[in-house]
């Protein structure tokens, strides 16, 4: 099968499906909700769908604790139901990738609950069980094997009294880690791929999927680091690029199919160890968070605030970084952080911030990603108090910070600011009761509290207004996948000392693009290079109505972004 590398031209939108759209009326997103919104997906301009687990599954991570890989969620549907969504994305021009999470597995997955029931049966040897540093049980002094810590939920093992023995966890208890090494399990992870590839879908994100090979001697870490001890056993452990390659060449090859691994802390050095095109190649690409970093529970346990400076250095040294050699996936939201105009732009700007960030990423080389949500400037919402977030990272990050002594209104203050609850409030589809997220007749609860602002903020309300942050969205999007030096072009950074401007051009013999994002609400000058007359560049987006292309150097408004197209 010849790989045509398609995705290098898609747009794809994240869909996190409890807080899509609900179809039936019980106050959870569903996939006959999905099917009543695929032309309002397609209307954006994109040309395919990441979802979020779709599986049976308890739910105590929100899906990525999946109980049974081969089946869906009754909550969100049926496998028919799963079906007609895809005909109705390919009907569309849209591809569809599924969630591959095989770090670990649901501890109701029945694998699981048959390898914890003793040493002896067919599954005793799919995940890591090691007997206690001490023996017997933690009530009769028996200690965890080594001191990792969990992500998610305190240490990272549990003791099974079955089996006299103690299960790693990096995540949540009920996340216990596949072992990989056993050559059963990577064959099961191989017949899960061809599943889904074989009913239709195009590829796979994977879920952290440089977590999935251990040091087999499992070693303590050093005491003294205050958190995620452990790590460095376990990301880009011994043979995880082994593995990948296996799955790679036994399954993947043989389909056109993309997949993108979600990498947590990676280098660009390192992605390549992934990503390079050529026979080893084992992803198409990675999810780095070095841009993501600031205003975070999920990947810093004491959030720091946004810094321009930094998310430029971040994104160029990627652009560069993997420059021709493999290929960037890009995104500034996903279900794992906070609404980006409330983190990196400013609530009070929020269409034009939403518009300049959206320029910040979306004329870069690599394939985007749009979050649900975020193409129409949805912003964080206000948790009441800290039993309200319905997160297992943020209690494990709230408990941690509560035992070095921050206070309980402290901590609230930075659930509110830096959960991963922001992201998963439902969908804003209206200003009716329920936000026309709830489907019937819109007075089932939903699951999870809407936010409050949704009678401004809501699809139906930008629908009607043609300056809206999502027809900036269609703008963008459209003008993006027309023009070849988006996906061709060199990248070049301008202006990179600057606290205020992000400036940056791709460009090939005969297409340039110039983008330019205030990220202040103050004026911020701006000149541009001696080879950027800007009079002779067409400018085709912009966020503000009346602005000019004549003038090389003027004031940017607050947040004021612009694209300029220059053909020669
Ligand atoms: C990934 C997912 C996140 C999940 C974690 C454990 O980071 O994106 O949502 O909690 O893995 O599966
Ligand atoms: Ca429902």
């Amino acid at each position: 099968m010849d790989r045509t590398r398609w995705y290098k031209d898609a747009v794809f939108y994240q869909i996190w499906p409890r807080s899509f759209c609900d179809g039936n009326g019980d106050g959870i997103g569903d996939l006959q909700g999905v099917l009543q919104k695929l032309d309002y997906i397609a209307s954006l301009g994109v040309t395919g769908i990441w979802f979020s687990p779709l599986y049976p599954s308890p739910q105590a991570d929100f899906g990525y604790d999946i109980a049974n890989y081969y089946d869906i969620n009754p909550e969100y549907g049926t496998l028919d139901d799963f079906k007609q969504v895809l005909d109705g994305a390919h009907e569309r021009g849209m591809r569809l990738i599924m969630d591959l999470v095989v770090n670990h597995t649901s501890d109701e997955c029945d694998w699981f609950v048959q390898s914890r029931a003793s040493k002896d049966n067919p599954y005793a040897d799919w995940y890591i069980w090691r007997d206690g540093k001490t023996p017997g049980s933690p009530d009769e002094g028996g200690t965890p094997p080594n001191n990792w810590d969990s992500l998610f939920e305190g240490g990272a093992w549990e003791y099974e009294p079955n089996r006299d023995q103690w299960y790693l966890h990096i995540f949540a208890k009920k996340q216990p880690d596949l072992n990989m090494d056993n050559p059963a399990v990577r064959a099961e992870v191989e017949n899960i791929m061809r599943f889904w590839l074989d009913m239709g879908v195009d590829g796979f994100r994977e879920d952290v999927i440089t977590y999935i090979s251990k040091v087999p001697e499992l070693p303590n870490d050093n005491p003294l680091k205050p958190a995620a001890r452990g790590m460095r056993f376990y990301d880009h452990g011994p043979r995880v690029h082994e593995y990948l390659q296996q799955f790679r060449q036994n399954v993947l090859n043989a389909y056109d199919c993309m997949t993108v691994g979600e990498a947590p802390m990676i280098s660009p050095a390192k992605a390549l160890e992934y990503c390079a095109e050529g026979p080893q190649q084992e992803l198409d690409m990675v999810f780095t968070f070095e841009h993501m970093l600031a205003d975070c529970l999920f990947t810093d346990w004491l959030p720091r605030p946004f810094d321009l400076r930094q998310y430029k250095r971040a994104l160029g040294r990627w652009q560069t970084g993997l420059a021709e050699d493999a290929w960037n996936a890009l995104y500034i939201e996903n279900h794992d952080h906070p609404r980006i105009i409330s983190r990196y732009g400013s609530e009070e700007y929020r269409e034009e911030s939403g518009k300049s960030l959206a320029c910040s990423y979306l004329f870069l080389r690599g394939t985007p990603f749009v979050y649900q949500g975020q193409e129409i400037g949805m912003t964080n919402t206000h948790l009441e108090r800290i039993e309200d977030s319905v997160d297992v990272s943020t209690f494990n990050q709230v408990r941690r910070l509560q035992t070095i002594g921050v206070s309980e209104s402290a901590c609230l203050q930075l659930v509110n600011r830096a959960s991963r609850d922001h992201a998963r409030t439902p969908m804003q589809w209206s200003a009716r009761q329920g936000a026309g997220f709830v489907g019937g007749d819109g007075t089932a609860e939903p699951w999870f509290p809407i936010n409050s602002n949704f009678q401004d903020i809501n699809v139906e309300a930008a629908e009607d207004d043609p300056n809206s942050l999502l027809a900036f969205y269609r703008e963008a999007i459209v003008l993006r996948r027309r023009l070849p030096v988006i996906r061709e072009g060199r990248y070049r950074e301008f202006k990179r000392q600057s606290h205020t401007i992000f400036a940056y051009a791709r460009e090939m013999p005969g297409q340039r693009v110039l983008v330019v994002c205030s990220f202040t609400d103050k004026l911020s000058f701006f000149s541009a290079a001696k080879e950027y007359d800007l009079a002779k560049g067409e400018l085709c987006l912009c966020n503000y109505e009346d602005a000019h292309a004549e003038d090389n150097a003027f004031f940017l408004r607050p947040y004021e972004c612009r694209v300029y197209l220059f053909e020669e």
